[in-house]
């Protein structure tokens, strides 16, 4: 993971633990790290004794198991110095130190591997591997590419290969969506490569000026004119270009044939720190000038220098990685006073739902205006239909807007969930508009879907909180979200902000209507009005704890609604379920009849949500036919909907909303009990089992 100079072993492991645990959102089974072992100020030394040290379980576990190593000198101090670590979410085997990472080819060591993703044919490399006689050790996919490079190593057909050759040459043998590194101590380098689907960036930390003297530079094999055409590949401003391998400073021509096919960096690699990461947070408390790697990229550090090449090319495919700078604060990643992130982002919601709407909608004149779509808003206008793909809670969140963009452009919108969708080869045509909804912008189902929407010619439209994302990266226009980054794997304040981006689109897709005005303007009121609503509704707090005391003890709850509070069931119940392990279903109200209500008896708890919309009466036969079952339902209403509170057991009252906002009201005091339900129930809130905050597997 980093290649940092005149450090001891004590601070490289520091820098490594630290960021493993601001990545331990994305997976926290298990977690190791792969080190230098030995004691000698000669780095080439130490690198012969490559150590691997992995624990089963959280990070923390991992940092007590390193401090109980007898044999390693913490305060020795190197030159240079290479270290990785991992911490994973187990796809294939159990959460075991043999089964984490990093992965060894050897009992040498030579060669160690740490991997994100699935690596689809490890059966049949395995068997290839086991009949050259090479001992497994894990049930992992990851451990057969460890044994892959020693076996391609060693059976080159010349001394001379080169790591990044090597590399690449594994790469091809592999198939599925991964990213690795690959670490050769021997050969003090590290090699980090992007296959397709896993997020991967190089943090990059400098005393030269970065920002303006130096630049990574890919050359495939084209001749630049001049400096002003490299340039324009760059997509950042720059004033000015060294590179310490083109003799002629003023264009790139001159460079010689090996550097042509390489992005290098053409500074001092003394003064220079990288960090391979798979997630900014990793990286932010060292720098915020990163390189977001791309399918197909290889990055390697060989002798402290830093080159990226292409594995495959393509015709035209003159890409450049320009240093990007973080918009990314320390403090958006620490919990402040709060016990858990989930709790912070929960009650973050006022402020991430106007940081959702800063500069686009305005209240004095009524007017939406989304920068990334402007180009293509009169195309999303004339398409056939509109096909919101996700998952999770972020397709409660497409759910949960379908009907006021039905209402607002006057399309067919259908909502999808991208394996479901997938798996049925749904048909899409190029008159189609394809959105993918997604908080990280990551989540493997939602970019096969986007690639697939892509290959048959529909635009697609990407509504992502992660900025750099490969959904945000790929999508042909989109709405970033702003929500601020969420690291508890319950999502919380994403929905309520996708839901914002949504409502906004919708407003804007009709803005020239006339008919539509008196709407569009009550629904912008209702934008406004909003975040002050939020903040009432997490007022509530207390009274929601008292509720879950009083539930925490069950093992099921249902939540019912219909109509706009249909997906606020559905995101409710899938709070409940992933955070506090308890049963849950969020069940349409207008299905009841058709089966649940046989569910319903004096003890199984109830939640309705039952708001003075267009489907209020029929709310109320529901919740006539729970209590006539001796139900005793929990109510979530309007705060003066006396006739709902007269008939229900207890109530959560929420300030009242235009209704297709009314939503992001009614979905709070479910995200806070689900909350203190997992507390009550003693489990960690940010760190639910069996979950990860970032699917990057199918
Ligand atoms: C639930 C949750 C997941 C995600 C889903 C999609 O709280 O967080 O259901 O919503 O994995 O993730 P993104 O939005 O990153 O594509």
């Amino acid at each position: 993971m980093c290649l940092i100079p005149l450090l001891t072993r004590r601070e490289i492991l520091e820098i490594l633990i630290k960021g493993l645990q601001r990545l331990e959102y994305r997976g926290y089974d298990s977690a190791g790290v792969g080190i230098d072992g030995g004691n000698s100020k000669d780095w080439e030394t130490n690198a012969k004794s490559i150590q691997l040290i992995k624990q089963r379980g959280k990070v923390k576990a991992l940092d007590e198991e390193i401090h109980k190593q007898q044999d390693i000198d913490l305060d020795v101090e190197f030159d240079v110095h290479l270290g990785i670590a991992h911490t994973r979410w187990a796809t294939h085997g159990v959460p075991s130190p043999i089964n984490s990472h990093p992965h060894r080819s050897d009992k040498t060591n030579e060669f160690i591997v740490i991997h994100n993703g699935i690596v689809t044919n490890y059966k049949d490399l395995r068997k290839f591997l086991d009949s050259k006689g090479y001992e497994f050790e894990s049930e992992t996919d990851t451990e057969t590419i460890a044994k892959l490079v020693k076996y391609m190593y060693d059976n080159r057909e010349n001394d001379d290969i080169s790591f990044t050759t090597l590399v690449e040459r594994v790469t091809q043998q592999l198939v599925g969506t991964s990213c690795l590194c690959v670490l050769h101590l021997a050969g003090g380098t590290l090699s980090y490569c992007r296959l397709g689907g896993s997020p991967m960036l190089i943090g990059v930390r400098s005393d030269h000026k970065l920002s303006t003297d130096h630049i990574p530079v890919l050359y495939r094999s084209c001749k630049f004119k001049s400096l002003s055409q490299m340039l324009s590949l760059f997509k950042c401003t720059i004033t000015t270009v060294s590179c310490s391998t083109a003799k002629d400073k003023k264009g790139c021509s001159t460079l010689p044939r090996a550097a042509q096919d390489t992005c290098l960096f053409p500074v001092d690699e003394k003064a220079v720190e990288y960090y391979f990461a798979s997630d900014a947070s990793a990286v932010i408390e060292h720098t915020n000038r990163v390189i977001y790697l791309e399918d197909d990229d290889v990055a390697a550090v060989v002798d402290g220098r830093l080159s990226i090449h292409r594995i495959k090319r393509t015709a035209g495919d003159y890409p450049a990685r320009a240093i990007q700078t973080l918009q990314l604060e320390l403090q958006q990643l620490m919990k402040g006073n709060f016990s858990s992130f989930m709790q912070k982002e929960i009650f973050e919601q006022p402020e991430s739902v106007v940081n959702t709407m800063r500069g686009r909608v305005n209240f004095d004149n009524d007017t939406v205006t989304l920068g990334g779509l402007k180009d293509h808003i009169k195309e999303i206008q004339r398409c056939r239909r509109l096909i919101l793909i996700a998952c999770g809670t972020s397709y409660h969140a497409g759910v949960a807007t379908r009907q006021v963009l039905e209402e607002l452009t006057e399309l067919p919108v259908m909502v999808e969930l991208a394996s479901d969708f997938l798996d049925r080869n749904t048909p899409v045509f190029r008159d189609d508009v394809c959105f993918f909804i997604s908080q990280s912008g990551e989540t493997a189902d939602s970019l096969m879907a986007l690639r697939y929407c892509k290959e048959r010619g529909a635009l697609t439209v990407g509504i992502t909180n992660t900025v750099g994302s490969s959904i945000s990266r790929e999508t042909d226009c989109g709405v970033h979200i702003n929500a601020g980054p969420e690291i508890g794997v319950a999502s919380t304040k994403a929905y309520t902000s996708q839901f914002v981006a949504l409502v906004m689109f919708a407003l804007l897709m009709c803005d020239d209507r006339k008919s539509v005005q008196p709407r569009r303007r009550e629904i912008i009121h209702g934008l406004k009005v909003l975040p002050d609503l939020i903040k009432e509704v997490l007022s509530l707090d207390n009274e929601i704890r008292k509720l879950a005391e009083e539930l925490f003890q069950q093992k099921s709850v249902l939540i019912m609604g219909r109509g706009y509070n249909y997906a606020t069931c559905l995101e409710g119940a899938l709070k409940i379920k992933e955070i506090t392990y308890m049963h849950s279903e969020g069940i349409l109200a207008g299905e009841l009849k058709h089966g649940p209500l046989a569910l319903v008896d004096k003890v199984m708890p109830v939640i309705m949500i039952i708001m003075r919309d267009h489907t209020y009466v029929k709310c109320q036969n529901a919740l006539q036919q729970v209590v006539a079952r001796q139900g005793r339902p929990i109510v979530i209403c309007d705060e003066d909907d006396y006739e709902t509170i007269k008939n229900s057991s207890s109530t959560i009252k929420v300030p009242h909303c235009v209704d297709c906002l009314q939503g992001i009201l009614s979905v709070i005091p479910l995200q806070l009990l689900s909350f203190h339900l997992a507390v009550l129930r003693g489990y960690d809130v940010d760190c639910p089992r069996n979950l990860a905050k970032s699917v990057t597997v199918e």
